[in-house]
């Protein structure tokens, strides 16, 4: 087969430094881990900026038309590794996403404001693409012909992507049958190689932990600690869009747990810089069926990892042996966050309602609204605090899951169908008519009347 040579080990664009013993990498190996101890690396944080320049800076690129200025990532490049050579940085100008006030959600949460940061607005529909562009950035730099990625869906639709855009070969590895219509179709349009393996994501990432060893294929999975990078540009441009007053609470979904690690190193490094003076607090929220980081925490105070196997149908997140769960670990005490687990029937539920707000996101999304209405009644938060939940991605990422639920199929036959009684007032199933107005104006009479 003719493949460039293994350029691995290769010299990393930024310092790297393991999050376990400290060393810091000279090379980096193609899994990403310490040579020494084998846990994951992480970029070493920049220590000293004019915080005050740089937002002013950031204000001015906002009406720049370089691609690179125009991208809600590189748009923050000052905080990012720096790449050797900008022309050749791969960007759809992701990032960007907005803030919207979810009234609804807000009020069935018991909250007088609750807000969305949408990521499922990126250009794949994911917040993949904002780390994507730095790590792909990165694996053309170094010459590599290939990426590759085990992924329950959006993290291969936004690396085929942006590997498409380099242009670079992308090898996807997803487990077979559990990866949404509208993931697998962005992948195989953008022209990866993709790969159904009989397994979970879990088996998947086994696999491909080989394959890099004997290929020369570039790794994209959350491990590398370019994408951890590039997805902390959500949380700077959070706090850009709320005047630099950070918010109380942020929520996000917790799969394989790199998001939250990312969002928590940039809230943590955006107060050491002087950005900000406190720290929201960061609350994880999984999914009942695949709740390893939750069981880590309660049974462990979070230093073992209980791995489980995984099973829910927010596909996104059904994950059992989460990579970055040390990190993630490392986020919830800093910023004394909770984690907190959600049902199927609740899941469901969170998302009909996010999207009867008009805004909508994927099953893995609406964890956060689910897990929020339990922090409140808790008491964790309260009524008058500020809260900003993470969709991570777009609601037509998975509409198979949109119209089941809507046609009361969703649970059929499952160990779930007596809880989902509860659902029936948030379905709306399309009705079929003959094609006369009068068929029609009685539907909207009964509409009207609310039945
Ligand atoms: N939400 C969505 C929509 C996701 O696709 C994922 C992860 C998560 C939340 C969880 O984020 O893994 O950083 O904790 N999706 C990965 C993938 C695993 O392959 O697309 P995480």
């Amino acid at each position: 087969m003719q493949m460039a040579q293994p350029t691995a080990p290769v010299a990393p664009v930024a310092q790297l430094r393991c999050i376990a013993c400290g060393l810091v990498a000279d090379q980096t190996a193609p899994n990403f881990r310490c040579s020494a101890c084998g846990d994951l690396l992480e970029i070493a944080a920049i220590t000293s900026f004019d915080a005050t320049e740089l937002k002013a800076r950031w204000l001015q690129r906002r009406t720049s038309r370089l691609p690179l200025d125009q991208s809600g990532v590189w748009r923050f490049r000052d905080l990012l590794p720096r790449l050797p050579d900008e022309s050749t940085i791969i960007t759809l100008r992701e990032g960007n996403t907005p803030l919207y006030h979810l009234p609804g959600c807000a009020r069935i949460a018991g909250l007088r404001h609750l807000t969305a940061k949408h990521q499922g607005m990126n250009p794949t529909g994911s917040f993949k693409d904002t780390g994507m562009t730095v790590a792909a950035s990165v694996a053309r730099q170094q010459g590599f012909r290939w990426v590759a990625c085990a992924s329950t869906g959006n993290t291969s639709a936004s690396m085929a992507a942006y590997a498409a855009r380099g242009p670079m070969r992308s090898l996807v590895l997803i487990p077979e049958g559990k990866v949404s219509w509208g993931k697998l179709s962005q992948a195989l349009d953008y022209g990866a190689v993709t790969c159904q393996l009989k397994t979970d994501f879990d088996g998947c990432t086994r696999v491909l932990n080989e394959v890099i060893q004997r290929m020369p294929v570039y790794l994209l999975n959350s491990v590398n600690p370019y994408r951890i990078e590039g997805q902390k540009t959500a949380a700077i441009e959070l706090l850009e869009q709320l005047d630099w007053q950070p918010p109380d609470h942020v929520i996000v979904p917790g799969g394989n747990l790199g998001n939250s690690s990312a969002l928590g190193k940039a809230f943590l490094e955006m107060k050491n810089l002087g950005f900000i003076s406190t720290l929201p607090r960061i609350s994880i929220i999984q999914a009942e069926g695949a709740n390893a980081l939750v069981r880590t925490m309660r049974e462990t105070g979070g230093t073992r990892l209980i791995a489980v196997d995984a099973e829910t149908a927010a596909s996104a997140i059904r994950i059992g042996n989460p990579a970055s769960w040390k990190k993630a670990v490392r986020v919830l005490q800093a910023t004394g966050g909770a984690v907190e687990q959600v049902s199927e029937v609740e899941i469901a539920l969170a998302k009909a309602e996010i999207g009867a707000d008009g805004i909508g996101c994927e099953p893995a999304s609406a964890v956060t609204l689910a897990g929020l209405k339990k922090l409140v009644k808790q008491g964790f938060v309260k009524s008058g605090e500020s809260v900003v939940l993470i969709l991570t991605g777009h609601l037509l990422k998975d509409p198979e899951f949109t119209l089941k639920f809507h046609r009361g199929d969703l649970f059929a036959g499952s160990a779930h169908e007596k809880a989902a009684g509860i659902l029936a007032a948030q379905q709306r199933a399309p009705i079929v008519l003959d094609a006369a107005a009068d068929e029609v104006v009685k539907v909207l009479e009964k509409a009207e009347r609310g039945l």
